[in-house]
């Protein structure tokens, strides 16, 4: 099945608000007109509004970094998937820095992805070992356990509108990819998986993505990996030329 690649901006807690709106048009003047992958830019929460005025009338299609899994209410500090999908897209949830820096639990990651889908946004949730899980040998096992708890009882619909991004954190910022073999061997597990836990063509039609330090010189050998339709970019999505140069890597 041909599965249409996806490059991911997530840009984190960066930029000003000038900042983003001059990367927003930078990547929106940017894209070739012909460039074949899908692109979303992942800005933070309060220049989602601005940056999706400087896309307008453009292919680059806006996410936002995360969201609560309650649909509203008290819950200060947070901000629902309904809200976000007035403005964006799509969603990020479970990225590894909030699964560390905020205690999130695949359940909790499961609850953020029902509460995306619910909202109508397309989710990409993120999964990944830490160095010393890589370092034991049991990368696998322990990713394909983070996928199964995240994505628990959604549906095969629901799978459909989301993507799932395999970034070991320890490749995340360090400048320290993983393989592209490495890539490959994980996104092959994780559609493995999928097929056990839901059927052929899901797991056929589900877009995997690979993070963790993806820049413009090891882009491609990462993105022609028969499994590997996309990449979840950090550090190198804050500047056009590198982010567009990703983007134009990918191979048809
Ligand atoms: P990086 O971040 O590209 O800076 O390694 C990737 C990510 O955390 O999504």
């Amino acid at each position: 099945m041909s599965r249409q690649k996806l490059i991911a901006g997530n840009w984190k807690m960066n930029t000003s608000l000038a900042e983003a709106g001059s990367l927003a048009t930078g990547i929106a003047d940017g894209l070739a007109a012909d460039a074949v992958a899908q692109v979303v830019v992942c800005p933070p929460f309060p220049w989602l509004a601005a940056v999706r005025g400087q896309l307008a009338g453009s292919a680059v299609q806006l996410g936002a970094q995360d969201c609560s899994p309650f649909a509203g209410g008290a819950h200060t500090g947070d901000v629902s998937a309904s809200m976000i999908a007035e403005l964006a897209g799509w969603v990020i949830v479970g990225h590894s820095e909030r699964r560390a820096g905020h205690g999130e639990t695949d359940a909790l990651v499961n609850a953020k992805a029902r509460a995306a889908l619910a909202a109508g946004l397309q989710a990409v949730v993120c999964v990944g070992e830490d160095l010393p899980v890589r370092e034991s040998g049991n990368a696998v096992p322990v990713v394909l356990g983070q996928v199964v708890g995240s994505l628990s009882g959604l549906s095969a619909a629901e799978l459909g509108r989301l993507v799932i991004a395999y970034e070991p954190v320890w490749a995340i910022g360090t400048g320290v990819a993983a393989t592209a073999g490495d890539a490959q061997e994980m996104a092959e597990a994780i559609r493995g998986a999928i097929q056990a836990g839901w059927d052929t063509a899901v797991a056929g039609g589900l877009r995997i993505l690979y993070g963790g330090s993806v820049n413009p010189t090891n882009a491609h050998e990462i993105l022609i990996q028969p499994d590997v339709d996309g990449a979840l970019v950090g550090g190198a999505s804050l500047q056009p030329d590198a982010f567009l140069a990703i983007v134009a890597a990918a191979p048809r």
